[in-house]
C-alpha cells in the first residue's frame, strides 16, 4: 500500500501534485510520503506484537535525519553500520539503547564511538574485532555489548550482490566457528556477551530461508547454554523483500507468523533490522524529460536523473517501474506506447534507469517518476560526473518538506584543497 495514485491522471503524493514540487524544487528529486512511511514500519511492527521484540531499521537503506526521527517517534530503534550512520542515528533523536551495530570493518575509533553513546549491541562480525572491542572497552571503562553475527551458510536466493548469509560472503563468523569464540568472548574482563546475530540478505521473497537461518540459531544457542552462556537477544537481521515488478514478497504478517513458530521455546528478545520492506515503495524518484532520441535501432528518453542518483538499475539490473507524472488521458488503457530506453547524462553506457521498456510517449519537458525508489536510492547516489545530489523532499498530508537540499557547485568543491605548490 502506498500514497502514490493518479488523481485525473496526474501523479500526487497523498494530496500533493508532485508537478507543484518540481515547480517548487526543480528536479531530480527524491520524494517521500510520510503516511506511507508511517503505514509500513506500523504494519511491520504490530506484525511482531505478540513477541517480545525490537524493530531497528536499517539506516543504511534511507538515512535522511527527518526519516530517522519518524521511525523513531514510532519507536523504532537503528541498525546501523558506520560511526556516520550512529551519528545520523543519534542526531535524529533516536535512543541509542535502541541501535545495534553491525558491519565487518569497524574502526577503532567507530567502536569507541558507539561504546560511549550507550548502543544496545555490536554485532561482532570476526575474532579480531572482538579483541579490539575489550582493548577499546578496558581503555573506556566500560563494559562492551555483545552478539556475534554469525553466518549460517544459507541460501537466501537473491541477486549474488545481496546475498551475505552463504559460506563464500564475508560476512559473519561461520557458525561452527562461532562458539569457540563466544566461550573466548565469555572470559573477557569487559565484554558482556547479550545476544547472537545473522542478517543472510536483501530482497528475500521466500520464507524459508528466514526459518532454515532460525532454526540453525536456535540449536546454536541450545549448544550456548551447555556452556552456561544465556542469550537475552537473537537478532535476525532484516532482509524481507518487496514488489518492485512481478515479485510475491511474503506480507510482514506471514514472515512474523513463520518467525513466530520457530521462536517457539526461546524466551530471547527478537530484533529485527528491516531497511527495503519499510521504505523503498514509499519513495520515487522524480525527474524531468531533457531530449528524447530516436536512433531507428532505438528509442532514448534523455531525463535529468542518471545512475549517480539511482544506482541499482546499473548495478544489480534492478526494475524500477517509471510512470508519467501527467498521464495523457487514454494511457491508462495502453494507448501511445512506445519501447524506450530511459538514460541519464552520465558518461558511461552503464547510465540507465530502463532497458527496453514499454513506456507512454514521453517528451521533452515531461516529468517523469521512477518507482520504488525509497530503499538504497538516495543512500547509494554519489558525485559521479560532477553531478550535485539531488534534493529529497518528505510529504506530509497536503503539505511537503525539502528534507535535504539539493547540492550544488559549491557544495560540490567544498572539501577540497589545492596545495600550495600548486598555486
Ligand atoms: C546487517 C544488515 N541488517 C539489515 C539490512 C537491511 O536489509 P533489507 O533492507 O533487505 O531489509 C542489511 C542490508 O544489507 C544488513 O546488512
Amino acid at each position: 500500500m502506498h500514497h502514490f495514485i493518479y488523481k485525473d491522471n496526474e501523479l500526487y503524493c497523498e494530496s500533493v501534485a508532485i508537478a507543484d514540487i518540481a515547480k517548487a524544487v526543480g528536479t531530480p528529486f527524491y520524494l517521500y510520503s510520510s503516511a506511507t512511511l508511517a503505514h509500513h514500519f506500523n504494519t511491520f511492527d504490530k506484525s511482531f506484537a505478540e513477541l517480545s521484540h525490537l524493530t531497528c531499521f536499517a539506516v543504511k537503506s534511507c538515512s535522511n535525519l527527518a526519516i530517522l526521527r519518524l521511525f523513531s517517534t514510532l519507536g523504532g530503534g537503528a541498525d546501523i553500520v558506520s560511526g556516520g550512520e550512529l551519528y545520523r542515528s543519534l542526531k535524529a533523536g533516536i535512543d541509542p539503547r535502541r541501535i545495534v551495530y553491525s558491519g565487518v570493518g569497524k574502526t577503532e575509533e567507530e567502536l569507541r564511538y558507539g561504546l560511549v553513546s550507550g548502543i544496545l549491541m555490536f554485532n561482532v562480525e570476526s575474532e579480531q574485532e572482538l579483541e579490539k572491542l575489550q582493548q577499546v572497552a578496558q581503555e573506556q571503562d566500560l563494559v562492551a555489548p555483545v552478539s556475534f553475527r554469525v553466518n549460517p551458510d544459507v541460501d537466501p536466493k537473491t541477486h549474488a550482490y545481496i546475498s551475505t548469509g552463504l559460506a563464500k560472503n564475508k560476512f559473519g563468523i561461520p557458525i561452527e566457528q562461532a562458539e569457540k569464540v563466544y566461550l573466548r568472548a565469555k572470559e573477557m574482563s569487559h565484554i558482556k556477551i547479550l545476544g547472537v546475530s545473522c542478517h543472510i540478505g536483501s530482497q528475500l521473497t521466500e520464507i524459508s530461508p528466514f526459518t532454515e537461518t532460525l532454526h540453525k540459531v536456535k540449536q546454536f544457542v541450545s549448544r550456548l547454554e551447555t556452556h552456561g552462556i544465556s542469550i537475552e537477544y537473537l537478532d535476525l537481521g532484516g532482509g524481507l523483500g518487496v514488489r518492485y515488478q512481478d515479485e510475491k514478497p511474503p506480507h510482514p504478517q506471514e514472515y512474523a507468523r513463520a518467525l513466530k513458530e520457530e521462536m517457539e521455546g526461546l524466551r530471547c528478545t527478537l530484533i529485527l533490522e528491516p531497511g527495503r520492506v519499510i521504505v523503498s515503495n514509499a519513495g520515487i524518484l522524480v525527474s524531468q524529460v531533457l531530449y528524447t532520441k530516436r536512433t531507428g535501432s532505438k528509442n532514448f528518453i534523455i531525463v535529468d536523473a542518471a545512475m549517480n542518483d539511482l544506482a541499482r538499475p546499473s548495478l544489480y539490473d534492478a526494475h524500477h517501474d517509471i510512470l508519467p507524472v501527467i498521464r495523457q488521458s487514454g494511457q491508462a488503457v495502453n494507448e501511445d506506447l512506445e519501447i524506450a530506453d530511459v538514460v541519464g547524462p552520465i558518461c558511461e553506457s552503464g547510465d540507465f534507469l530502463a532497458k527496453d521498456r514499454e513506456l507512454p510517449i514521453l517528451g521533452q519537458g515531461d516529468l517523469m517518476a521512477v518507482m520504488s525508489s525509497g530503499a538504497y536510492g538516495f543512500t547509494m547516489s554519489s558525485n559521479y560526473n560532477s553531478r550535485p545530489r539531488a534534493a529529497e523532499v518528505l510529504v506530509k498530508d497536503d503539505q511537503f518538506y525539502v528534507i535535504r537540499e539539493r547540492e550544488n557547485y559549491e557544495t560540490l568543491i567544498r572539501d577540497e584543497n589545492i596545495p600550495d605548490f600548486l598555486e
